[in-house]
């Protein structure tokens, strides 16, 4: 197989002393869309994080086209879960600030925010924004720099379903049209395997060792695919075993302890 877009190598991520990844090894290959699944604290953000350069207090290695990186990237555009617009930039401003290019990129931003369906609202104000406009315009602002792939921690779990399912949408619009690879945090089986080539189940590791990934899933249905569709069925039981085995295993333990 080709030299992947994004290799990532984390031997070590310690918070405090306490190890919260270790041994975890992430590839992605241009174009591709792969989430990242697990229960809460299993590190799923801290991963991403220091994919995103925003965290380089780790012991491993971030690559990109076989390139080590040390920092943030214009190459990779990160959408957190809230949208974190500057309530005293105009939505222009907002979505072309963050590559120092206020003033300069308000013709892009103008076209951006056509693609993400908010045509004409340049300069709205972000407290006038709904939710879902807001985390729009935070896209925009993931695409302004023309990134290789977006990194994205649980975009779409603070709005409502209808929302979601359209920002769902929108997300394989621009990944598709801008060839676009992304990695996608989520709490949700169903949107995993709605949108995902891969899905990377982590878990946290046993008391102090640190967590990391411990399975993965190919979903091969072309896209665009129906939302929870029959044939997903053993797709979702198989990871529904992965998320519950830690659980599992930790009754267990608690079972046998004397
Ligand atoms: N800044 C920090 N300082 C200390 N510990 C932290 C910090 N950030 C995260 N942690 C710890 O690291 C572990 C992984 O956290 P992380 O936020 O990556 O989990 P997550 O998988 O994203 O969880 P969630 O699904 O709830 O968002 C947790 O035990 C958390 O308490
Ligand atoms: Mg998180």
């Amino acid at each position: 197989m080709s030299e992947p877009l994004l290799d990532v190598r984390v031997r070590a991520k310690r918070y405090d002393g306490r190890t919260v990844l270790a041994n975890t090894r992430l590839a992605i290959h241009a174009g591709e869309i792969v989430s990242l699944l697990g229960p809460s604290g299993c590190g799923k953000s801290t991963l991403l994080r220091i994919v995103a350069g925003l965290d380089r207090d780790f012991e491993g290695e971030v690559a990109l086209r076989g390139v080590r990186l040390d920092g943030p990237s214009p190459e990779l555009g990160v959408i957190f879960q809230e949208p974190r617009l500057l309530p005293w930039l105009d939505v222009a401003n907002n979505i072309s600030f963050p590559q120092h290019a206020r003033g300069a990129g308000a013709q892009q931003a103008a076209v951006l925010l056509d693609e993400v369906g908010l045509p004409g609202i340049t300069g709205a104000w972000p407290k006038a924004l709904s939710g879902g406009m807001a985390q729009r315009v935070a896209i925009a602002r993931g695409l302004f720099s023309r990134p290789c792939m977006l990194l994205l921690d649980e975009p779409f779990s603070a709005v409502d379903a209808i929302t979601r399912a359209r920002l769902q949408d929108l997300l394989l619009a621009v990944t598709r049209a801008h060839g676009m690879a992304a990695l996608l945090v989520t709490h949700d089986i169903d949107e995993a395997l709605l949108l995902s080539d891969r899905v990377l189940v982590m878990q946290p590791g046993a008391e102090g060792t640190g967590g990391g990934i411990v399975h993965e899933l190919h979903v091969t249905t072309p896209r665009p695919r129906e939302r929870h569709a029959a044939e997903d069925a053993p797709l979702r039981r198989v990871l529904l075993d992965r998320l519950a085995a830690r659980d599992e295993e930790d009754r267990t333990a608690t079972a046998a302890a004397p």
